[in-house]
Order: C-alpha cells, then sequence, then structure tokens
C-alpha cells in the first residue's frame, strides 16, 4: 500500500465519500491489525474531508478510550453515558450535534469545536468503539456525513 489517495475534487460532500470509500476498503485490505487499519481510516478521513478532528473512542470495560486520529490533542477518556460519545455508545446511535453547547454534557476536548458527529460500530450486537469528527463550524455535518461515514463503519466492523 504505497499509492497515494486520490481526493475528488468537488465541494459536494456525498462525492467525496463516494470516491474515498472504495480506497479506504483497499487501503485496510490484508492488513490485520486493528491500530494500523484505524489509523489509516483517520488519516484517510482528515486528508478527504478537511476535519478539524476525527479520531476513535475504543471501547475498554465502563470507559472509552482514545484511539487512533488526526488533530489536536483530546481527552483519552469517556465515560458510559457522558458526552456526544458516551450517548452515542449507550444509545447505539449516530448522532448528529449542530451546536455543541446545546448539547447537555458535551465534552469540550478543544474549545474551537463548534460540531459534532459520532457513529457507532457493533460486534457481536455491542459498540466496540465510536468514530467521534469535530468542526470548528456550527452545523458541519448532515446527511451526507452520515451515509458516508457509516459506510466506513461498516468498513470498521469487519476489522474487529
Ligand atoms: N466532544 C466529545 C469528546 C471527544 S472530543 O471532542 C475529541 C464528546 O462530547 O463526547
Amino acid at each position: 500500500m504505497a499509492e497515494e489517495l486520490i481526493i475528488a475534487t468537488t465541494e459536494d460532500k456525498a462525492e467525496k465519500y463516494k470516491v474515498l470509500v472504495p480506497q479506504i476498503e483497499a487501503i485496510v485490505a490484508g492488513e490485520p491489525d486493528v491500530v494500523a487499519n484505524l489509523s489509516n481510516i483517520a488519516a484517510a478521513l482528515r486528508q478527504t474531508m478537511n476535519f478539524f478532528w476525527v479520531g476513535f473512542y475504543i471501547v475498554k470495560g465502563e470507559q472509552l478510550v482514545l484511539g487512533p486520529f488526526q488533530g489536536p490533542i483530546a481527552c483519552t477518556r469517556i465515560n458510559f453515558g457522558k458526552g456526544v460519545c458516551g450517548t452515542s455508545w449507550k444509545e447505539k446511535r449516530t448522532i448528529i450535534v449542530p451546536d455543541v453547547e446545546q448539547f447537555p454534557g458535551h465534552i469540550a476536548c478543544s474549545s474551537a469545536s463548534k460540531s459534532e458527529i459520532v457513529l457507532p460500530a457493533f460486534k457481536n450486537n455491542n459498540v466496540a468503539l465510536v468514530l467521534d469528527v469535530d468542526s470548528d463550524r456550527l452545523n458541519d455535518f448532515d446527511e451526507a456525513d452520515r451515509e458516508g461515514l457509516e459506510q466506513v463503519m461498516r468498513i470498521v466492523e469487519k476489522l474487529l
């Protein structure tokens, strides 16, 4: 795997995900190490979508623990049900937060973070990890992000 990532030259997010998703499939193919794969997925997402912060929090016991990510340093542990990530884990669903200040219990790892999307990945019907993406702009995530990132999470689930 030495080829460069191809990034669609368009402002259309759905189109960007469409070009990215098969490349993510190819990047992880044949590599069995989960940390290596999650690391490259975080990098590919950051390169393609230019996210402010993108990374994984992995379920370890009663907490989410920071995993591979791209962006500024972040909180290392999040309790079940806490913040957007802990709520996504508890409720087993994708959460889009247009304005983090309006989300009760939001955990501010960075004061620059203004909107957020968090998606769970499942193993045996339990949440095994979440993908967290933060933006420094309000209302930055929509259904195109949900659909594109949910496809990425289905790839992640095959790695778990
Ligand atoms: N804002 C998240 C915490 C993680 S960081 O922002 C990287 C939350 O409320 O769960």
